[in-house]
């Protein structure tokens, strides 16, 4: 049996062993604290202890992949669904009919609904407004003053997905109604996740009463979205036509609820994870100058100094790597979680049938195993001769399989389009006050990241 080796058990042979158990447990509380306090360190730390481990989180057992070949072949294998604590509190919050948390035969209907508003072909129709939001950016930003980037990356990311998406003038004001909304709410889901009070996030203390109402208003901003739609008679070419126009299994229009949880789920994921990206970026050209430059003068060559547009980012090859490198080492999406179906086998490990099994993206694209000099930015590792090196699975920021983020094109494309449009006109500082350490949240980004723009 190969390291990869996965199934179910009843077409295994060999004996099957339980994986080991992660060294430093402690009594009652297992790996529960070391995992609170130190998330990032305790799972890049786990492959030491083997490739498949196990965890005890309080009474629970859970498992952990470790290796790049195994979190693939956990991905692509039909024994195992998207469930676990991560998912069970994205559902509760948002609603469980849309794309995000469905499994089986209605998860595949529902994506085949809004994979054609993310298809190759797709993209440059969005080209106008990735062009416009990028640009603006730039706009607002002043010589010497400085640019609060948790909010300013926030705005830009759920301006592009909601009015490339959802399409409509309407969106403009909205667009920051719900970058704000949806800040507190991510903030308000990840303390739900880590820390399960249950009935004492519903007390009137300020930080619930927050949270709620930014909640609410999410929904009703998507209420609103659709019934203004609704009543304007439009049908543009755009991913709300194709949820609202949407058919069931039967045939049967669907839901009023699906379409709202629809619409949630592809504006939740959509502005939080690309958010921190930027974050990532701004702060990357901030400590790397030397990138940064580079940056500038490959956008120059490029664009003979006109402003960049969507139709340069194909050849943008050196901002691209460096926008990567970023997502390698500070990937948005740090943990996933999967429940096995069926008793199985993963890497020769029995796992059992209701499982949960917890992989870590950042882990796995920081192991010094897959990557010489891991811990170093260096965008030249993705040149084409060099990044065949790097081991299947080894660099999987958007997922693999059947639930792989159908964004990746729509995503890497406004990104490296935002890092050439600001890296053209300036380079960045980080001020008194910014603090550009690992937050961890559903996310992962900066705690508070402060940078002035100098003009080059
Ligand atoms: C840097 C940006 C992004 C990153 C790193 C990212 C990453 C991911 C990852 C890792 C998954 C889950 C894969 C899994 O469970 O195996 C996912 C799922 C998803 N993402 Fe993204 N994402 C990004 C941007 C977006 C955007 C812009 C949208 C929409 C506008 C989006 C919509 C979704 C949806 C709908 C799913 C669920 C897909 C399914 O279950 O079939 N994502 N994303």
């Amino acid at each position: 049996m190969t390291a990869e080796s996965v199934g179910p058990l009843a077409h295994e042979s060999c004996k099957l062993r339980e994986p080991p158990l992660a060294g430093g447990a402690v009594p009652v509380l297992g790996h529960g604290l070391k995992l609170v306090r130190g998330p990032l360190a305790f799972m890049s730390r786990l492959r030491d202890h083997g490739d498949v481990v196990r965890l005890k989180l309080g009474p629970r057992t859970v498992y952990a992949v470790n290796t790049p070949a195994l979190t693939g072949a956990l991905a692509l294998s039909p024994d195992f669904k998207i469930d676990g604590p991560l998912w069970e509190s994205l559902e509760g919050l948002l609603g469980k009919e849309g794309v995000a948390t469905a499994n089986g035969r209605r998860h595949r209907r529902l994506r085949r609904t809004i994979q054609p508003a993310f298809r190759l072909d797709a993209i440059p129709g969005y080209a106008p407004i990735m062009e416009e939001e990028a640009h603006a950016l730039t706009e607002r930003w002043q010589p010497g003053r400085t640019v609060d980037c948790t909010s300013e990356s926030f705005r830009v990311a759920v301006r592009i997905a909601a009015r490339c998406l959802l399409r409509g003038e309407y969106m403009d004001e909205r667009a920051e109604r719900l970058s704000i909304d949806l800040a507190t709410v991510f903030r308000g889901m990840y303390r739900r996740m880590v820390i399960p009070l249950g009935p004492l996030y519903r007390l009137p203390f300020p930080a619930n009463r927050e949270f709620n109402r930014a909640l609410a208003d999410m929904h009703l901003l998507v209420d609103e979205i659709v019934a203004e739609r609704r009543a304007s008679g439009q049908r543009p070419d755009d991913l709300l036509s194709a949820l609202l126009e949407a058919r069931d299994d039967k045939g049967d229009p669907i839901g009023e609820q699906e379409i709202h949880d629809q619409v949630v789920a592809i504006l939740t994921p959509g502005s939080e994870t690309v958010a921190s990206t930027i974050m990532w970026l701004l702060q990357v050209l901030a400590e790397h100058p030397e990138h940064a430059e580079k940056v500038r003068t490959e956008v120059e060559s490029v664009t003979g100094g006109r402003p960049v547009g969507f139709e340069h980012v194909r050849r943008l090859a050196y901002t691209n790597n460096v926008v990567t490198e970023s997502m390698r080492l500070r990937p948005a999406v740090w943990i996933l979680t999967r429940r096995a179906m069926t008793d199985t086998v993963l890497g020769g490990y029995r796992i059992p049938a209701g499982a949960d099994i917890v992989y870590s993206p950042y882990a796995i694209q920081r192991d010094g195993r897959s990557y010489a000099r891991n811990l170093d930015f260096d965008p030249d590792r993705w040149l084409p001769e060099r990044s065949r090196e790097v081991p299947k699975y080894a660099m999987s920021p958007f997922g693999v399989g059947n639930r792989k983020c159908p964004s990746d094109h729509f995503s890497t494309s406004q990104l490296t389009l935002i890092t050439a449009a600001v890296s053209s006109k300036y380079r960045f500082e980080q001020v008194s006050g910014s603090d550009d350490t690992t937050r961890v949240g559903i996310t992962l980004r900066p705690h508070r990241l402060l940078l002035t723009p100098v003009p080059w």
